[in-house]
């Protein structure tokens, strides 16, 4: 329990999202921040829609409807959503395409549809989206999982959402230079991917940038679960049985090929299957998508517990002792609040509800002395990146949780 205001904080919230909010050929959206991020981001608006549940669960519903209203119908690429969609138009000289990119973001659709009909009730919107949702997934088992290993490889940085994380330089397609080369080469790569018609198979052959991320595969396995219990509740019992079989196997992959033991948590890189190495905190997110055993969960836990309980402003995305840590660069440590929501979110899964509200408690610190920036110096809680950003606002959903407004969440519990 932490103690806050809530209609305080649900009067900040509102305020911010709301100046953010966009209208555009009949949609709404709330974009990130104003003049940096001014187009739709996919795990932005589920996080977005997350908030506005409780603010506005009407616009939580639009929020979702927009993410999906790109989606691709056609092609070899049917059923993806873009992880962003330009509703002004704007897109071509980076995808040449005018209106969306050609990658995807973190799957949280379904999560999200699931959480604003926890509260809302209305079930209409979740039936919408249905459709989309699975073929978002099956997408992910077409195109996405070259060596079928029931684990999603991914094309560009940028579809992890963590654009620049360390991780990404031991890669085969990167080589850390400067942060200015390295986002040169991510801009870069966007042309090859449309050179090889993003083809995940003939990327990973000529050594492009191909990972199976351990947060990535743990979040989609949190969105197949979620499918599942949409589906059962409104959909198609058939399918609710066929995704939550494939959530338990994205599971199973993840234990049996990116957690080698208690200590070694490791990703793998391309085809060749080579350890990525150290993932600093999205081992953390793991927790979310219950891709781990109780035990390793619990190992995880108890770093947290240290984390949290730390003078450092929890929780640095590369720990302090990493050589690429930098605490006021892009993605070289920061602290992130949706990836602080994600392990908040798992840590409850798992029951340690206490290390959970210690971090919620310490993520309002961090707005209180900043304000809803896009980022966090870990070490001095100064606020990075853009202002007003529309994500940050995710503390309001922590606020729900720690004052009781929510009953268990469907996931808690269920590994
Ligand atoms: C940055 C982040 C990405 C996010 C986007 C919009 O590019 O790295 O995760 O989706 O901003 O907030």
């Amino acid at each position: 329990m932490i103690d806050r205001d809530w209609s305080e904080w649900c009067d900040e919230a509102r305020a911010l999202l709301t100046s953010n909010l966009v209208r555009s050929n009949g949609h709404r959206y709330t974009r990130p921040a104003p003049s940096v991020y001014e187009q739709q981001w996919l795990w932005d608006s589920c996080f977005h829609a997350i908030v506005w549940r409780w603010l506005d669960p009407a616009m939580a519903h639009d929020e979702l409807r927009a993410v999906v209203a790109h989606q691709l119908d056609r092609g070899a690429d049917a059923g993806m959503v873009p992880h962003m969609t330009y509703w002004a138009g704007g897109g071509e000289t980076l995808w040449q395409r005018p209106e969306r990119s050609v990658i995807t973001q973190p799957p949280l659709i379904a999560v999200a549809a699931e959480q604003v009909l926890h509260v809302s009730g209305d079930d209409r919107a979740a039936r919408e989206l249905l459709p989309a949702i699975r073929s978002y997934h099956d997408w992910f088992d077409r195109r996405r999982d070259p060596d079928g290993d029931d684990l999603v490889s991914l094309i560009h940085p940028w579809e992890t959402g963590w654009d620049a994380a360390p991780r990404w330089n031991r890669t085969r397609y990167f080589n850390e230079t400067s942060d200015d080369a390295s986002k040169a080469q991510r801009h870069a790569l966007v042309a090859d991917l449309v050179r090889y018609d993003c083809d995940a198979l003939a990327l990973a052959q000529a050594g492009y940038f191909h990972v199976e991320a351990i947060d990535y595969n743990t979040v989609r396995a949190a969105d197949l679960d979620a499918l599942s219990r949409l589906e059962a509740r409104v959909g198609d019992p058939g399918q609710a049985a066929l995704r939550s079989a494939k959530a338990a196997r994205v599971r199973a992959a993840v234990r049996r090929k990116m957690l080698l033991s208690a200590d070694e948590v490791v990703d793998l890189e391309g085809l060749d299957e080579k350890p990525i190495g150290d993932e600093g905190a999205a081992k953390y997110v793991a927790l979310f998508g219950r891709g781990v055993e109780p035990a390793l969960a619990a190992q995880l836990a108890e770093e947290l517990r240290a984390i949290v309980s730390a003078p450092i402003h929890p929780i640095p995305t590369v720990p302090p002792s990493h050589p690429q840590f930098g605490p006021g660069r892009y993605w070289r440590g920061n602290v992130w609040p949706q990836v602080n929501w994600l392990v908040y979110m798992g840590l409850r899964q798992y029951g340690h509800h206490d290390i959970a509200t210690r971090l919620a408690e310490r993520t309002f610190e961090l707005v209180e002395q900043s304000g809803f920036r896009e980022y966090f110096n870990p070490l001095t809680g100064e606020g990075c990146g853009s202002h007003n950003h529309s994500w940050t606002t995710l503390v309001l959903d922590m606020l729900a949780r720690e004052t009781g407004r929510v009953g268990a969440d469907p996931a808690e519990g269920a590994h």
